[in-house]
This record gives C-alpha cells, sequence and structure tokens, in this order.
C-alpha cells in the first residue's frame, strides 16, 4: 500500500492507494468516528462493493442510502435523500459518511457531509478512474443546479480518502479511458514521471496492469495534492487544475453532457489549449502531435466530432463559471510550466475552435 498526505493547515489527511483496501478493516474502521456509519452509493456500484466494504466495518451500525446512478442524480432530491437519512435515523456530528463510488457519489455524498449539522466525518473511498485520481482529492464537493453543474457547492476535506485499484477491473471501458484523459492533464502540469510512464507503457495500461495503475494514480494524487495544499480554495494556482477545462466544459455544454464524457472533453480541450500555446509561441508543435498521439493511444477523442457552432462554442467558454470576467479563462502550457491567462483575443480562440472541429 502506497500513502501520502495532504498537508492542509486544518485539515491534513492521508490518501492510500493500493490493492484490496476495501478488505482492510482496520485502516477503513480507523477513520469511522461514532457508532453510525452512512455509506452512500449508487444502484451499480453497491451491487459490486457495498458487500465488501460491509464487511470490513465491523462494530459499527451501517446504514446506507443507494442514489440511482448518473449525473442527473447529483441533484437536490439525493441530497435531500441523504440529508432526511441522517435527520430521521438520529446520526450525530462524529458518525461517518462513506462515499462508495464515483465522482457524482462523491461529490453528492461531500457535500451531504458538509451540510449536515454544519459537517459531520467524512471519508471517501472512489471506485472510478476519474474520481481515483481527481475527484475525492482536494475537498471541492457539489450537486448541480437546473441553471449549471455544480453550482451548489461547499471545500469540505474527508478524513481520509482510501483508494482500492482492485475496484478499477469492473470499471467499463470508456469510463476508464475518461479517467486516463485526467491522467494525462498531470503529465501536463510537470509530472514528467506521468508523461514517461503513460508513453512506455500503452499496453500495459490499457490491459489496467494494477502495478502501473497504482504509480499513475498516487502520481496524479501527489500532483493534485501539492497544488491543493498550497491554494485550497482556489484563490489563484489551483486554476491549473483546470488546464483543458474552459474549452471542454464548453464542449460538454453545447452537448449537453450527452455526447462526450468528462475525460473525453478534456482530451479534447487539452488539444486545444496545447494549441492555442503554440500559436502563442510557447511550445513546439512537436508537443502537440505527442499528445495527440498518447490520446489516440489511450483511446480518447482528439476532434470534436458533433457539429458545434464557433459563436456558440465561444458564448459557453464566457459561462464557465471559472471565467471571472468576460474574457476568456485558459490554462497555457509554456516550456517553463503552465501558465493562468485571461484570453481576450476572440479571433484566435476562434481560430483554435475550428482548427478542432473535424
Ligand atoms: N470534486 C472535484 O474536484 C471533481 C473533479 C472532477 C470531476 N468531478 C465530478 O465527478 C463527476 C464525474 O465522476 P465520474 O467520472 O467518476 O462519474 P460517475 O460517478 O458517474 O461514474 C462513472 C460511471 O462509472 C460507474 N462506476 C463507478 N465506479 C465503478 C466501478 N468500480 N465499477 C463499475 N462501474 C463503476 C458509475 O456508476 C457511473 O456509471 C462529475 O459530476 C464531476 O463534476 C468532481
Ligand atoms: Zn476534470
Amino acid at each position: 500500500m502506497r500513502q501520502l498526505s495532504l498537508p492542509l493547515k486544518d485539515s491534513p489527511y492521508t490518501i492510500y492507494i493500493g490493492s484490496s483496501l476495501l478488505a482492510e478493516q482496520v485502516l477503513l474502521t480507523s477513520y469511522c468516528e461514532g457508532e453510525k456509519v452512512l455509506i452512500v452509493s449508487n444502484d451499480i456500484v453497491a451491487p459490486l462493493y457495498y458487500d465488501k466494504l460491509v464487511s470490513s466495518l465491523t462494530n459499527k451500525k451501517i446504514h446506507s442510502v443507494i442514489i440511482k446512478d448518473g449525473e442527473v442524480n447529483k441533484s437536490r432530491t439525493s441530497f435531500f435523500q441523504i440529508i432526511d437519512y441522517l435527520v430521521e435515523n438520529n446520526f450525530r456530528r462524529n458518525d461517518t459518511l462513506i462515499a462508495l463510488g464515483g465522482g457524482v457519489i462523491g461529490d453528492l455524498s461531500g457535500f451531504a457531509a458538509a451540510s449536515y449539522q454544519r459537517g459531520m466525518n467524512f471519508l471517501q473511498v472512489p471506485t472510478s478512474l476519474l474520481a481515483q485520481v481527481d475527484s475525492s482529492v482536494g475537498g471541492k464537493t457539489a450537486i448541480n443546479h437546473v441553471m449549471g453543474k455544480n453550482l451548489i457547492g461547499a471545500f469540505y476535506q474527508p478524513v481520509a480518502v482510501i483508494i482500492d485499484t482492485n475496484s478499477l477491473e469492473t470499471l467499463p471501458d470508456r469510463e476508464y479511458f475518461s479517467g486516463l484523459g485526467e491522467i494525462v492533464k498531470y503529465a501536463l502540469l510537470g509530472e514528467n514521471k506521468i508523461h514517461e510512464l503513460l508513453s512506455n507503457n500503452i499496453q500495459k495500461i490499457l490491459d489496467r496492469d494494477e502495478a502501473i495503475l497504482q504509480q499513475l494514480i498516487y502520481l496524479s494524487c501527489q500532483k493534485k495534492a501539492s497544488i491543493v495544499a498550497k491554494d485550497e480554495k482556489e484563490k489563484g494556482e489551483r486554476a491549473l487544475l483546470n488546464l483543458g477545462h474552459t474549452f471542454a466544459h464548453a464542449l460538454e455544454t453545447l452537448t449537453r453532457y450527452r455526447h462526450y464524457l468528462h475525460g473525453e472533453a478534456v482530451s479534447v480541450g487539452i488539444l486545444m489549449a496545447l494549441s492555442l500555446s503554440y500559436r502563442k509561441h510557447l511550445i513546439d508543435q512537436q508537443v502537440i502531435d505527442d499528445y495527440t498521439r498518447l490520446f489516440e493511444q489511450l483511446n480518447l477523442p482528439t476532434k470534436i466530432d458533433v457539429k458545434v457552432d464557433i459563436e456558440e462554442f465561444l458564448l459557453a467558454m464566457t459561462k464557465d463559471k471559472k471565467n471571472q470576467s468576460d474574457s476568456y479563462r485558459v490554462i497555457l502550457v509554456s516550456q517553463q510550466g503552465c501558465i493562468i491567462q485571461e484570453e481576450t483575443d476572440k479571433a484566435l480562440l476562434a481560430s483554435v475552435i475550428k482548427e478542432y472541429i473535424s
């Protein structure tokens, strides 16, 4: 088992990565304060892993709320389903809520844990690759509003993140590849070791080789933790984690979250950010070619393969709530590292978008 720490001033915690961690009775129970545990999961993940988790939580009164699968259920209805359950069953602040699932379950239950009695003990047990390398780490929790994604939320840190890499065996292919998209992002954020591991082990990665995956997950969490430790509430540097995301979010919005999985949109978005960086003479064409090939090898899209209108795309980019003004916030890649930029050259952005429409 590998572990690393996220050294936040008020709420430092440990991220554990390894095989069969769902069977680690001592580890899991050590993070369950109080006498009761509420496991929040969904109807895909619960049949696979709920019993395993429960059998490791000895001497605890176990409760569960099982949500229907899907992003649409990161909703106020599910949120109140959890809160009502906690109230009706007299949960106390020091009882524990465990998120068992992907990013949807993690974000939703994290926000419920943050809100119930102003914050209850919260443990993340992420089961999708995207959740293991991204959403379970760093304390961003949220539910969606009909007007937009993640509009209601809080920064709320878990007491630990326990990543059982065995759970990736059952993840559908597309979801698995989508998680790889976020891992590539960390390579560009300066984790050269990730780039090396990815480029030299394509077949093993496609075969879900656990040893390689554990290294990739460790390095990704380490990168994310190091950025979050410096800027927990995203006042500055944490925005670097949005590399490719202004483009990706616009693409997801325009296709109403139905055509691309998040990591797929991020794959195209990263290439667009690279193209913009190249046009500003910050990187060579070679970098774009390398990453295009890498994404192709990882079964991720490298072009926009649906009809999109460039003006609508630009509009969706400004509507990105991460933009603070009318300019377009983008992350550029340079040989010295990534840069946060408020881009005002609309024509330049339009030509990047055009380049990526296939
Ligand atoms: N909080 C953050 O910092 C942050 C960062 C990135 C993304 N997110 C959020 O995360 C969500 C996306 O997360 P996601 O990609 O994990 O989506 P998800 O939670 O919908 O999981 C993807 C699919 O895989 C299934 N699944 C999960 N684990 C499985 C397993 N081990 N075996 C079989 N099936 C499994 C799920 O049921 C679902 O159908 C979005 O809501 C996004 O906004 C949050
Ligand atoms: Zn992302």
